[in-house]
Order: C-alpha cells, then sequence, then structure tokens
C-alpha cells in the first residue's frame, strides 16, 4: 500500500502499453434480450425471472471463436462479467446454487474462456458486481428492483447485508484463486448515501487487501468506493463517455480507461439501434489514446452463445484498421509537451521508437502545417502503405515568410483509403 493520494498499485505497464481491450457482458440478460439491467428497469420478481435461468442453454458457445474474433480487432486483454448485477454466476462457485452449472446448459462458462483468450495471447479481466439482486442477504435499496414494493421490503427487512459481503468476499477469493493469474478486476458499483451502499457494506477495504494479497499483480478499478483512500485503486473508469483531456488527481495524470458500448447496452440487446460504425469506433479509439487512456469495447454475446452479426462487423472494421495502424495506438500515449495538435487531427506518441503518430481525421488539401515540429523530424511516412510523405524544406519554408517552428508536409491529393489515415513522424 502506499501513502499517496494516488498511485497504481499493481502491474499497470503492460496494461498501458496495450490501449485495446474486450469487454463481455453475459448472463442470463440475454434472453429477455433488452437490457442487462432488464430486471431492474420493469421490476421483475426472482420468480419471474427463473424462466431465464431455466431456459439458459448457449448450445453454439465457443469462446475460441470469441478470443479469435478480438485477437483479430487488434485486442489484447479481456474482461468478462463473472456476474453481473442480477446475481447469475458463470462459474461453478460452492457458495450459491444460482449458477451455470445449474442450467440446462450444465457447463462452467469462465474456464474454458479464460483458456481460450489465454492462448490467442490476451491477459485475463474479471468483472464481478459488488450488487446482488438476487441474493437473500442483499438488503433491498433505492436501486434494487424491488424497491417500490412496500410489502417485499417489509418482509424483508431482516436481511444481514454483513452475510452478504462474506459471500461477496468468498466467492472473489474463489475467482482469484480458481483461475491462475488475472490480472486486472473490475468491481462494479458503489452508490453510497441514503438507502445506497457503499464501502462498509461491501466491506471494500479487506475486500482490496484479499484481492493484493492473492493477486499481487492485479489492477483495480476505482468503483469500490475507495476514492480517498490510498491504494484503495489504480484506474478510472469513465464509462460511456469521451474525456476532453486525461484525469488528474492533484495535478497528476492518472491511469483511466473508457468502457463503451455498440450501441447503449452491455447485454445482447435485440431491437436496439443506435450502433456506432466501425468508423466511430477507430475514432474513439484514436482519441482516447492521444489523451493517454485505454478504450474497453463490450459485446454481449446472445442467449445461444455467440457474438452477433453487428458486434462481429464492427470487430472486423476495427481490425482492419488496426492491422495497419497499431503502431500508433501500442505503446503510444500523448505527445509531449511543445507539440501542437493541428487541426482535424489527434496525435498519439510513441517513447519508446520516439516517433509521433498524426491522425488525420479530415483529409486536407496537400499541405498540413504543423505547429512546434519545425526542425524535430527527419523522416515522414504513411503509416498504411509506408509511402513517404515529403517535408518543405526549412529554406523554403523561411522564404516563404514561415515560422520556423512550423513543420509544412506534402500530402497526397486522394486520401488513402483507409478509416484514419495516419502519419508517422520519426523525431530526431
Ligand atoms: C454500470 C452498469 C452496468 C455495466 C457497467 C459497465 O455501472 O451498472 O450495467 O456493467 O457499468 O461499466
Amino acid at each position: 500500500m502506499t501513502d499517496m493520494v494516488w498511485e497504481p498499485q499493481g502491474d499497470w505497464k503492460w496494461w498501458a502499453h496495450d490501449r485495446f481491450g474486450l469487454f463481455i457482458h453475459w448472463g442470463l440478460y440475454a434472453l429477455p434480450a433488452r437490457h442487462e439491467w432488464v430486471k431492474n428497469q420493469e421490476r421483475i420478481t426472482d420468480e419471474a425471472y427463473q424462466a431465464y435461468f431455466d431456459h439458459f442453454d448457449p448450445d453454439l458457445y465457443d469462446p475460441k471463436t470469441w478470443a479469435q474474433a478480438a485477437k483479430d480487432a487488434g485486442m489484447k486483454y479481456f474482461v468478462i462479467t463473472t456476474k453481473h448485477h442480477e446475481g447469475f454466476c458463470l462459474w461453478d462457485s460452492k457458495y450459491t446454487d444460482y449458477k451455470a452449472t445449474n442450467t440446462p446448459y450444465g457447463k462452467d462458462l469462465i474456464k474454458p474462456m479464460v483458456e481460450a483468450f489465454r492462448a490467442e495471447g490476451l491477459r485475463v479481466g474479471f468483472y464481478h458486481s459488488l450488487i446482488d439482486w438476487h441474493h437473500p442477504e442483499f438488503p433491498v435499496d433505492r436501486v434494487h428492483p424491488m424497491r417500490d414494493n412496500a410489502e417485499y421490503r417489509a418482509e424483508t427487512a431482516g436481511r444481514d447485508v454483513r452475510k452478504y459481503a462474506e459471500y461477496l468476499n468468498n466467492q472473489t477469493r474463489e475467482l482469484l484463486t480458481g483461475y491462475g493469474q488475472i490480472d486486472l478486476i473490475f468491481y462494479d458499483f458503489s452508490y453510497p448515501g441514503e438507502d445506497g451502499k457503499g464501502r462498509d457494506d461491501w466491506q471494500s477495504e479487506k475486500l482490496i487487501k484479499m484481492t493484493r494479497e492473492l493477486q499481487p499483480k492485479i489492477l483495480v478499478d476505482d468503483r469500490l468506493d475507495l476514492m480517498d483512500v490510498p491504494g484503495g485503486w489504480d484506474y478510472r473508469t469513465p464509462e460511456q463517455v469521451m474525456l476532453r483531456k486525461q484525469p488528474q488527481v492533484d495535478g497528476k495524470p492518472v491511469l483511466w480507461e473508457t468502457c463503451q458500448t455498440f450501441s447503449g447496452s452491455w447485454g445482447y440487446h435485440r431491437d436496439e439501434s443506435t450502433w456506432k460504425s466501425a468508423d466511430q469506433l477507430v475514432r474513439m479509439l484514436i482519441d482516447t489514446v492521444s489523451k493517454g487512456g485505454n478504450l474497453l469495447l463490450n459485446v454481449g454475446p446472445t442467449a445461444r452463445g455467440e457474438f452477433d452479426q453487428r458486434a462481429l462487423d464492427r470487430l472486423s472494421g476495427m481490425g482492419a484498421w488496426m492491422k495497419r495502424h497499431g503502431r500508433s495506438i501500442y505503446g503510444c500515449g500523448p505527445a509531449p509537451e511543445g507539440f501542437e495538435t493541428p487541426q482535424d487531427c489527434r496525435l498519439t506518441y510513441n517513447p519508446d521508437t520516439n516517433r509521433m503518430y498524426v491522425h488525420v481525421l479530415a483529409w486536407p488539401f496537400r499541405a498540413l502545417h504543423l505547429d512546434g515540429f519545425g526542425g524535430k523530424v527527419k523522416y515522414a511516412q504513411l503509416l498504411n502503405d509506408a509511402s513517404e510523405i515529403p517535408i518543405v524544406p526549412a529554406e523554403r519554408l523561411a522564404r516563404w515568410g514561415v515560422d520556423e517552428n512550423v513543420l509544412s508536409l506534402v500530402l497526397p491529393v486522394q486520401k488513402p483509403d483507409v478509416v484514419v489515415p495516419v502519419i508517422e513522424l520519426y523525431l530526431k
């Protein structure tokens, strides 16, 4: 642990290098197929929700195909919902009957998934819900599906959150001891205050201590309600938003990852139509990395156990771009001071290779002027095909009266046939 307000405790170097991961939200909510919060939104009782448990049978589940799709998209780690707020466990926990092994499917889903992704070289992360809308000792609160049911509230008034916290603790230990090295854990989420739940309910300090003891390298998210506790979190998790700048603590930039959906729902949602295009998603990834963050992009598999076609199309669209432009993403972060971001562009920089990447979001005619780059670049090329981009000689710029701080590049008239063209600059 640390005395600093913020200092990451886990092994974060690989993560800050890899930048791009896959989130997977999978549970019983794949059957109603209308948002993972459906039990809450529609105030569904345990009895009625049982229908999804009784019919859970993802017969086409083949995690190797998932891992392959993630790898082809350029993703380097994945985070799976071991349990979401509905309380259903994807692994064979000895502390509950409410688990995949007791459904018609009858098998553990986590182990083969972890093995399949590891086999493709991806790191392993677990999302684990602090909230549990099925557990018999989880007190009904303002976020619970039964919150408006006065009778139910009265009947369950004796629930003991300490017993629930013990369950949470036991299950976390199971997850962190049963599957080898776990690289990251995403606890979700706290809502302290009146009729809410926070660190005392979850016993967050005990939980994070155990987490770090069992998995010394693990990275922990920021939703345990321990923001002000030294060592209480490793990285920030802004959700479904694009940031204007890198988050800071005490004026110091911190590790962060934005998690994003394809369509607004995390769980499989059959009828949701506000899907982002692959083009948009590529831009989101670039923007995030230019501000020193990671992108965790979510797929909600179907109840048959597949990624649906819309998800596959986006993943392959991103993969096509990543195949030729991964160099401007992996190992990259914000540009050092002094280099200004040209209009309609995003900069990323790799400190190990000393190369700068100019992502050109709107292709200009012929000339691209870069303030603060004058005299600092020895060679420029398009990243997609390594074709030279001529640099206008400094003497000529001087004759035109252009400031010596400026670097001018001569672009081809036609935009290269990629979603976002990138110019790779070898710095002196
Ligand atoms: C939330 C939601 C949720 C989703 C998660 C992802 O807090 O409750 O459904 O799993 O964020 O970040």
